[in-house]
């Protein structure tokens, strides 16, 4: 049993009334207990750190540890390095501050761990995140070679009062880099993210302080709706770009815009550049030679898909064969060339471009004979590209490996001929057209040499003329190059042998006269009966033999005088307006029967008519041989009726 001490009681009372009056007097704050540890399991420096409340001057810190030598006293901050050897490790210690501030001091509460054991990393920074369909992928820099544990807190938009907690494996990506994965997250809208994490080689590690909150942007899922107008400049092309903003989700922590185009992007002939912009157009020049303008949207959260625009070079209207190219040749710096082949539609393809850094060897790789390559010259004026010169060019020309296409001959005449044919396809042009060579010779004269002639190279057509009629020809067309000839391509025609049409027209004429001369003769006749009638025969009575009918003789004569009367009824017509008349229906009925035995006469009006112009004329012609007297006298009722149409009154005299 432990007796009464009076003097260790006096003692205590001594030592609290001293601390008593210290405290009292100096007002001294007791900071927190020091904690140390590492920064990682390999570090060999330990850090100790306390918190101190209330904010005096002048305060220093001694920091004590029950096994310790050669600490550092008397310093201001509340936090200090100490190494590794300085300590004891591997056993539990305690630790302690002493604060002195004026005349007073006073001690923190004690600590006691093992210091080996004990390791804080620091807080995770440089955090990068990434949409992974709706996982979310965070990464930062890695505390240690280690993987180790992370606690991650997040939250969405839309619920922004409480954070939805994780613990992870943070793995090792890289060398020095932490990764862990959320899942099932919404990537259309943006997150608030914060990260701690602890490692796990040790017995008594310390979650790290919390990492800065972290705004995740939505994922940009598709790529920018890109529109673009070019503007013809002076060797050059003003490329205005634009699209839609992207939603606000994915741009909360802003959005850029990289625009990347081919021909700034090998640095020919302006230098290197990499357009970026956060608003939604962009301008920029380009040369004339074709270029390919990609567009891509970047957020803390990822790139959006590449959108890409495609411009074709510029079209020239006559593309003239260069007379000079810079190829091979040393170039001044801000001068670039390029080249490249042309397909069959004319198309560049298969670039290929020369400036001054690029060596002149690749030119050999590059450029064949026989091919025809698009050349631009361009140049870096004022900071813009330019295209200089634009032309084409063979390295070597040969002769056409083809012939013009679909050669054929049309329209034969006696004469001449159309002649119509394609154009040589380019890849078997293999140099600079000059012109086709147009042959042409009788296909049964052996010995006589053709005729040639030159047509222009642009000529797809030609009319050959001068040619004999009723004649077999043997044709051909090649294309030439300065070089030479190319295959022929060729046709034989016949010209349409001479007819013996003049000798028809003129037996037609013939025909025509005689019939007219007839109708003439016949007309004359009527005509000449008319004017001068026929003198009646003086009748001479047989006194002889009737003696007694004397006096009728005399009556007789008188009928005569009457028949002359009747003549000169005021509706006769005279004889030639009616022959006339009649002729002319004549003429109709021939052309009419002709058209009517093609149709089959259904149509009931056109065959009345034509059944009374048939009677008139059958009357008319029954009449012909009959004595003027009743002619005349049936000719006068003769009745003209709508221009084509006789009818006949007859009178039954
Ligand atoms: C210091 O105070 C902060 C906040 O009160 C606390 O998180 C931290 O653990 C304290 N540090 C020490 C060493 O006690
Ligand atoms: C501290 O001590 C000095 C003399 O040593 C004295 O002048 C001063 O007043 C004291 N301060 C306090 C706060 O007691
Ligand atoms: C982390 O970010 C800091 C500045 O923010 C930078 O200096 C450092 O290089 C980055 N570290 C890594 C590993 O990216
Ligand atoms: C952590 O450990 C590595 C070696 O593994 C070291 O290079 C690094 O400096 C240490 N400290 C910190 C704070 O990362
Ligand atoms: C971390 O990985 C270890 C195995 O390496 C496993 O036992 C543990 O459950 C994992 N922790 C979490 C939170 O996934
Ligand atoms: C951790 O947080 C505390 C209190 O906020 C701060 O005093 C301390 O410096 C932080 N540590 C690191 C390594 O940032
Ligand atoms: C731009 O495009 C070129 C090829 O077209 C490519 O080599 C280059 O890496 C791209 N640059 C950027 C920043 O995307
Ligand atoms: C674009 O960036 C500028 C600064 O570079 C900034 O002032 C402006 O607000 C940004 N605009 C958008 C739409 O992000
Ligand atoms: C543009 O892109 C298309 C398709 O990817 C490619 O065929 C063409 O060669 C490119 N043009 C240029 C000038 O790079
Ligand atoms: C080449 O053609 C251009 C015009 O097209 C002319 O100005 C130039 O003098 C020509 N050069 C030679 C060497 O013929
Ligand atoms: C482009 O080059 C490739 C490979 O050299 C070749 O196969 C292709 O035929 C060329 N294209 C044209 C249109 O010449
Ligand atoms: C290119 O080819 C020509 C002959 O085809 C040759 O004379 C010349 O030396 C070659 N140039 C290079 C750089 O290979």
């Amino acid at each position: 049993m432990e007796t009464f001490n009076p003097w260790s009681s006096l003692q205590g009372y001594a030592i609290f009334m001293f601390l008593w009056m210290i405290n009292k007097g100096s007002a001294c704050e007791p900071p927190s207990s020091p904690l140390c540890f590492r920064r990682n399991s390999s570090e060999t420096i330990y850090k100790c750190e306390w918190n101190q409340t209330g904010n005096q001057a002048d305060v220093t810190y001694d920091l004590h540890f029950n096994f310790a030598i050669d600490l550092k006293n008397n310093f201001k901050e509340t936090s200090i390095d100490i190494l590794a050897e300085q300590l004891i490790t591997e056993r539990i210690t305690e630790s302690w501050v002493e604060v002195h501030t004026g005349n007073s001091s006073c001690r923190s509460p004690r600590r006691s761990a093992v210091l080996g054991q004990t390791v804080k990393f620091d807080p995770p920074n440089n955090i990068t995140v990434t949409w992974i369909q709706n996982s979310l992928i965070l990464k930062w820099s890695a505390a240690e070679k280690f993987p180790a544990l992370a606690e991650i807190w997040f939250r969405n938009e839309d619920h922004t009062e409480t954070w939805d907690k994780a613990i992870t494996n943070a793995t090792l990506s890289g060398a020095s880099t932490y990764q862990a994965i959320i899942r099932n997250l919404l990537k259309n809208s943006f997150y608030q993210v914060q990260i701690r994490h602890q490692c796990k080689q040790v017995k008594e590690p310390l979650w790290s302080n919390w990492s800065q909150v972290v705004i995740v942007p939505a994922e940009l899922e598709h790529k920018p709706n890109v529109r673009w107008k070019e503007q013809l400049l002076d060797g050059k092309r003003k490329v205005i770009l634009s699209w839609e903003s992207v939603p606000k989700a994915a741009s909360v922590r802003g959005i850029r815009f990289t625009l990347n185009d081919t021909q700034s992007s090998r640095g020919c002939p302006c230098k290197k550049k990499i357009h970026t912009t956060n608003s939604t157009h962009y301008t920029m020049y380009v040369s004339n030679s074709a270029v390919n303008i990609s567009v891509i949207a970047t957020n803390a959260a990822g790139s959006s898909p590449l959108a890409s625009v495609q411009l074709p070079a510029v079209q020239m209207k006559d593309l003239k064969v260069c007379n000079k190219t810079l190829l091979g040749e040393k170039l001044e710096k801000s001068m670039c060339l390029e080249w490249y082949e042309l397909d069959e539609d004319s198309v560049p393809t298969n670039g290929s471009f020369q400036s001054r850094k690029r060596e002149k060897a690749r030119i050999n790789e590059t450029v064949q004979d026989h091919i025809r390559y698009l050349y631009f010259e361009q140049r870096c004026h004022k900071g813009k590209p330019q295209t200089v010169k634009t032309c084409f060019f063979y390295k070597e020309e040969g002769a056409p490996n083809k012939e013009p296409q679909d050669f054929r001959a049309f329209g034969e005449m006696h004469t001449s001929v159309n002649l119509s044919w394609k154009a040589i396809p380019l890849k078997n042009q293999r140099g600079v057209l000059t012109h086709y060579n147009l042959c042409w010779v009788k296909s049964n004269s052996q010995d006589v040499p053709p005729e040639c002639r030159n047509i222009s190279a642009s000529e797809t057509k030609h009319r050959l003329d001068k040619l004999t009629p009723g004649t077999k020809y043997s044709i051909s067309l090649t294309g030439v190059t300065r070089v030479g000839k190319g295959p022929e391509a060729t046709v034989t025609v016949n010209t349409k042998p001479e007819k013996p049409v003049n000798v028809w027209l003129s037996f037609g004429l013939l025909i025509i006269f005689f019939l007219v001369s007839i109708m003439c003769t016949f007309v004359f006749k009527r005509i000449k009966n008319k004017l001068f009638p026929p003198v009646p025969r003086p009748f001479i009575p047989n006194f002889t033999s009737h003696q007694p009918e004397t006096p009728v003789t005399a009556e007789h004569k008188e009928e005569v005088h009457d028949l002359m009367l009747q003549q000169l009824h005021p509706e006769s017509r005279t004889v030639c307006e009616e022959t006339e008349e009649v002729t002319v229906l004549g003429g109709q009925w021939d052309d009419r029967s002709g058209e009517d035995m093609k149709n089959d006469n259904s149509d009931s009006g056109g065959s009345d008519e034509e059944s009374l112009s048939a009677d008139t004329l059958k009357t008319t012609s029954e009449r012909e041989g009959t004595d003027l007297e009743q002619m005349d006298s049936e000719l006068a009722i003769l009745i003209y009726r709508n221009g084509l149409v006789f009818d006949v009154k007859t009178d039954s005299s």
